[in-house]
């Protein structure tokens, strides 16, 4: 298993990953990953078995504390000086889930957000992943702004 960042020639394997994890509303599309991969491949985190992408995290790094839906699909707000890693999206491919991969690639976001110097991570979930990011040391900042694709979304924050 390693961790690695990213390239465009991860387009194919981090789209059909989204896919496979969320919802077609949720779902970042491969026009949104071009963007991403053109501007932030840094803040990718894929981890691979083999050649197989199982689980993966990415997001832009900017000076806004919270997280704005426009962030989705506007890679150019990416700031790479920015103070907050953002973290988009976490996905793990089904047959992998519930062996720690998912948490593996948030732990290395956060070692990197912290060796680069940022003020921390934020991230957006629905009520019943809360207690899951509790655990990397994200705190519940109640309801988000965030109406992404129809969901009630909770903003969470891991400040150093
Ligand atoms: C959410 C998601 C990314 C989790 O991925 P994962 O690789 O299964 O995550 P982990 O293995 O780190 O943790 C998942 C659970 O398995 C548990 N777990 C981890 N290792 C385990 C092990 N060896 N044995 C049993 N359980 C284990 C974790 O404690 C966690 O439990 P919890 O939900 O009660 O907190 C994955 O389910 C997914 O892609 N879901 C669809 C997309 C999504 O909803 N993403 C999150 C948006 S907020």
């Amino acid at each position: 298993m390693i961790i690695r960042k990213a390239t465009m020639e991860d387009l194919r394997d981090v789209t059909d990953v989204e896919a496979v994890c969320f919802s077609e509303a949720e779902a970042a599309k491969e026009k949104d990953f071009i963007d991403r991969l053109k501007h932030f491949p840094n803040h990718f985190w894929l981890l691979y078995d083999g050649d197989k992408l199982i689980s993966f995290v990415n997001g832009m790094t900017t000076n806004e504390r919270d997280l704005a839906d426009e962030m989705y699909s506007n890679a150019s707000l990416h700031d790479e000086n920015g103070d907050w890693q953002m973290i988009f999206g976490v996905n793990t491919i089904p047959k992998y889930r519930r062996k720690g991969y998912a948490g593996m690639v948030i732990k290395q976001a956060i070692e990197d957000a912290k060796a680069d110097g940022r003020k921390g991570l934020v991230l957006t979930c629905r009520d019943t992943k809360i207690h899951y990011y509790a655990k990397f040391g994200f705190e519940n900042e109640g309801v988000s702004k965030s109406d992404h694709a129809g969901v009630l979304w909770y903003q969470m924050r891991l400040t150093f």
